[in-house]
C-alpha cells in the first residue's frame, strides 16, 4: 500500500506552466486563486468587460482543483430534504437549480470550443448502504421536489452490493486538468492576466488593497478572494466552516464492473466511485483536519481499498493515491458573495464543500453580477453573510469543537523530548509553558516552530501520514521542515524558534 504514489491522477499526467511573476501592481478586478473558482470568476467578469488579474502563489489549480475526483453533479452531497429545513423548498430548489446550470455553464463552454476534456453527462447514483430504506424514500421525495429527474431503483445496481440506489440522470463528468488549463486559455484571450504573486492580506474600501508577501500593496477597483479558504479574516466565516481531509486512490479494475456513472453512497465516512479512462477512481474516508478519528483514519487508503474490492466486483491492484481538504459549510451551501466581514469591494467563494466544482463554476456569474453592481437570484441563498440559524445545531456543534481544541494548551506534548523523535518524525513537545513543534528529518536535523497556529492561536497537531503540521481548529496545514503554509487560512508560516534542550 505504501509504495503507491502520493498525487492525483491530474497532476500526474499534467506538467504546470510556471507563471509569470507580477510586475504592475494595479488591477481593476483582481482575484486572488487561481483554481475553478478563481478562474471561472475571472471569464465571467472579462466577459462584462472588465480588466481582470489573476494572483496565483503556486501554479494554476495547484489548490485542491487538481485534487478533485471532478464529479459534476446538482444531486448534492446534503440531501435535500436536509436542504428544504435549512433554506425551506424555494431555497432547495434554487440550490439545485443552480448547481444545474454550473452544469450547463461548463457543458456549454466545452462545446463551444470543442473541447476534449472528457466531458460527458452520466447518471449519478446514490446507494442507501446501510442506511434505512426510508432515508432513501424521503431523498426521493424531495429530490422531485426540487426538480430534479430521479428514480428509485430497489434492486439497485446489478452486481454492486450496496443496496437500493436512487438515480439521477443529468449528472456530468470531466477531466479536470484539461478542463482547467482551457479556461486558463480563455481568461488570458479576453485579455486576463495570471501571475504569480502571494497575497497575505486584503483590506476593503473604495480601492481595496491587497498586500503581497514581498512587501508590495496592490491596488484594485474589487478584489475576488477565492483561495479556497479565506486567509483575510480571522473570525466571520470561519464560524461557518468546518475543514475536511479526504483520500481517494486509483485501482485497476474490470471495465464493466460498474456502469460509466456517478457512484456515491450514504455512509459515515461516505464513498464515492467513477472511471477516469481504464482506470476507477475511489474516494472517501474523511475526517476534521488534524483530528484523525477511528481505526479507518489512521490507513485511510488501506481502507479506501478494502471497501472497493467488498462492493466493486474485479477490482485489482492498487495504482495511486492522493489526499485533499473539502471546506464544509456548516447548512450545506457555499458561501459566494460581499465579503462577511463587511471589507467594502471585497468578494469571497469558499465552504465549496464536495460539490466545490459546480459550486466554484456557479460562483463566476454570480460574483461578476455582485462586482458590476446588479442583483442576482443566487445572491441571497449563497450570501457570506448570513447566519445558518436553521441549522443551529450543526453551527453550535462546530463551533463547539474548535472551542474544545484550545485545551491543547493546557496538555501535555506528544512526545516527551526530542530524543523521543526517529528520523522523518514529528511530534509537539512541552518546553515549560510552551508548545514547541518539532520534526526530526530523514537526515537526522531538528526543525522546531512555536506550535501556535498564525490564525488564531491553536496548537498544531502531528500528521504522521502525510508528514505536515495540521490545525484541528479551521484546517491550516504547514509543510514539516520549513512550516511554510500548505492550506489556510493562516496567512503565513509556523514561527520558527529553537529546539526543546533535551
Ligand atoms: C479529493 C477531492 C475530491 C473532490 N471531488 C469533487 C467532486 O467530485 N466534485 C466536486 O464538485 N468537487 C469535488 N471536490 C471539491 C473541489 O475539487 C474543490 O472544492 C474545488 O476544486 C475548489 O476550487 P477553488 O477554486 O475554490 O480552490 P482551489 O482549487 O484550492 O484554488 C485556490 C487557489 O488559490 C491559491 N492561493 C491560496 N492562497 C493564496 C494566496 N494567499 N495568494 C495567492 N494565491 C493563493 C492556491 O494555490 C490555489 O491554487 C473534491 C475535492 C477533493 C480534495
Ligand atoms: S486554522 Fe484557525 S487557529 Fe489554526
Amino acid at each position: 500500500m505504501s509504495t503507491a504514489p502520493s498525487e492525483s491522477i491530474w497532476l500526474a499526467r499534467r506538467r504546470a506552466p510556471i507563471l509569470p511573476e507580477l510586475h504592475d501592481t494595479h488591477a481593476d478586478v483582481c482575484i486572488l486563486g487561481a483554481g475553478i473558482a478563481g478562474l471561472t470568476c475571472a471569464l465571467c467578469l472579462l466577459q462584462e468587460g472588465r480588466q481582470v488579474r489573476v494572483l496565483e502563489r503556486e501554479a494554476i489549480g495547484a489548490g485542491e482543483t487538481l485534487r478533485t475526483s471532478a464529479h459534476l453533479a446538482n444531486a448534492l452531497d446534503d440531501r435535500f430534504w436536509q436542504l428544504e429545513e435549512w433554506f425551506g423548498e424555494d431555497g432547495a430548489r434554487l440550490a439545485a437549480e443552480s448547481h444545474g446550470a454550473a452544469i450547463d455553464w461548463i457543458d456549454r463552454f466545452v462545446r463551444a470550443r470543442g473541447l476534449d476534456c472528457g466531458f460527458a453527462r452520466v447518471d449519478g447514483y446514490l446507494f442507501a448502504h446501510g442506511a434505512p430504506p426510508e432515508e432513501l424514500d424521503r431523498e426521493h421525495a424531495a429530490a422531485r421536489r426540487v426538480g430534479l429527474r430521479v428514480e428509485r431503483l430497489d434492486a439497485g445496481l446489478p452486481g454492486v452490493p450496496l443496496g437500493p440506489a436512487l438515480r439521477f440522470a443529468d449528472q456530468a463528468r470531466l477531466d479536470i486538468d484539461r478542463y482547467l488549463d482551457a479556461l486558463a486559455g480563455a481568461v488570458r484571450e479576453l485579455g486576463g492576466r495570471i501571475e504569480r504573486a502571494k497575497a497575505v492580506a486584503v483590506e476593503g474600501g473604495d480601492t481595496p488593497r491587497v498586500e503581497l508577501d514581498d512587501g508590495r500593496t496592490l491596488h484594485a477597483r474589487a478584489v475576488v478572494v477565492a483561495t479556497n479558504v479565506p486567509f483575510h479574516e480571522r473570525v466571520p466565516v470561519h464560524t461557518k466552516i468546518e475543514p475536511y481531509r479526504t483520500y481517494m486512490i486509483e485501482v485497476e479494475a474490470e471495465r464493466g464492473a460498474v456502469p460509466d456513472a456517478l457512484l456515491w453512497d450514504s455512509g459515515d465516512p461516505y464513498h464515492y466511485i467513477r472511471w477516469v479512462g481504464d482506470a476507477l477512481i475511489v474516494g472517501g474516508e474523511d475526517h476534521k483536519v488534524g483530528q484523525p478519528e477511528g481505526e479507518a483514519v489512521l490507513e485511510p487508503y488501506q481502507a479506501l481499498y478494502d471497501w472497493a474490492c467488498a462492493h466493486v466486483p474485479g477490482v485489482r491492484a492498487l495504482r495511486r493515491r492522493w489526499s485533499g481538504q473539502i471546506i464544509e459549510p456548516v447548512d450545506g451551501l457555499a458561501y459566494i458573495g460581499r465579503d462577511p466581514g463587511h471589507a467594502e469591494n471585497v468578494f469571497v467563494v469558499t465552504g465549496d464543500s464536495g460539490n466545490g466544482l459546480t459550486h466554484g463554476t456557479l460562483a463566476g456569474p454570480l460574483i461578476a453580477a455582485l462586482v458590476q453592481g446588479e442583483a442576482h437570484p443566487w445572491a441571497e441563498l449563497y450570501d457570506p453573510r448570513r447566519k445558518p440559524v436553521r441549522a443551529a445545531r450543526e453551527w453550535t456543534r462546530a463551533n463547539v469543537n474548535v472551542a474544545a481544541q484550545f485545551l491543547d494548551w493546557l496538555r501535555g506534548g506528544e512526545a516527551p523530548d526530542v530524543q523521543a523523535l526517529a528520523p522523518g518524525d514529528g511530534a509537539v513537545i512541552r518546553d515549560g509553558i510552551h508548545r514547541v513543534a518539532v520534526h526530526r528529518d530523514s537526515a537526522g536535523h531538528l526543525h522546531a516552530f512555536n506550535a501556535r497556529c498564525p490564525h488564531i492561536g491553536c496548537a498544531v497537531h502531528w500528521n504522521a501520514r502525510e508528514t505536515t503540521w495540521d490545525c484541528p481548529c479551521h484546517g491550516s496545514r504547514f509543510a514539516a521542515a520549513s512550516g511554510e503554509v500548505l492550506n489556510g487560512p493562516a496567512p503565513h508560516g509556523l514561527e520558527p524558534v529553537r529546539p526543546p534542550a533535551p
